[in-house]
């Protein structure tokens, strides 16, 4: 697909999205959340659900949790325009509860279209609900920050950033998560070369090597902040 088939399919699947009665979500609901970015973007990042102002707004990512995203974004040289940004169900759970199974499942037929639209080189789940979609079983205090390929897609699992805005420990975990990302990057655009891959200057200069120590500072207490977290 060119740039433009993506935008048209994402466009489709929005279309699809706001009159989508699979589930009952939609109901008690303001606007649908399809998501949003670029249609041809290398990143793709995969949250819970819409929350309240996300609701309203009809976009993901634009409360509290959504700012410190762009912040996270920003600290390696990204801003939301060069990445698309969505969630594992497209209608807010009332009152902010967990996305259910049957929910999920409801939803998947538009994220499945949307990684297929989007093609990114890499994908980060955000919070457990997402990261259960590629490594089901798995416990988020384990497996975050640790890349691995899927249905040939790396897919870096990662805390949800509403979890770690108010925990100091979690904080540094997901920034030093993040931080990694350019590198992860690269290696899968060396790894399929054609010229329009190239990584960005920006991306580059983000892979910060200082970073593994810490990594290794917050590794001590990761698993421990992971109990207790139940948006993980
Ligand atoms: N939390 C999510 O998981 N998604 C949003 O869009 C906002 C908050």
């Amino acid at each position: 697909m060119d740039a433009k088939e993506q935008q048209r399919a994402l466009a489709m699947i929005a279309k699809q999205v706001a009159g989508c009665r699979a589930c009952a979500l939609y109901q008690g609901t303001t606007n649908p959340v399809p998501g949003e970015g670029n249609a041809s973007a290398e990143i793709m990042f995969i949250g819970e659900g819409p929350g309240f102002y996300e609701d309203r707004q009809g976009r993901p990512f634009v409360g509290a949790s959504g700012k410190f995203l762009d912040e996270l974004l920003a600290s390696v040289g990204l801003d939301r325009r060069q990445v698309f940004i969505t969630n594992v169900v497209k209608h807010r759970p009332p009152n902010n509860r967990d996305p259910q199974p049957d929910e999920i499942a409801a939803c998947k037929p538009y994220l499945d279209a949307q990684v297929e639209a989007i093609a990114p080189k890499v994908i980060v789940t955000l919070g457990r609900h997402s990261m259960q979609r590629y490594f089901p079983g798995e416990a988020i205090g384990r497996v975050h920050g640790q890349p691995r390929r899927k249905d040939g897609v790396i897919v870096v699992p990662m805390y949800h950033p509403a979890a770690a805005l108010h925990q100091q420990t979690l904080r540094r975990v997901i920034e030093a998560d993040f931080a990694r990302l350019p590198e992860f990057l690269a290696k899968t655009l060396n790894g399929a070369a054609p010229a329009r891959t190239e990584v960005p200057e920006q991306l580059r200069r983000a892979a910060n090597p200082a970073q593994a120590a810490v990594d290794a500072a917050a590794g001590e207490t990761k698993h421990q902040d992971a109990q207790q977290m139940r948006l993980l």
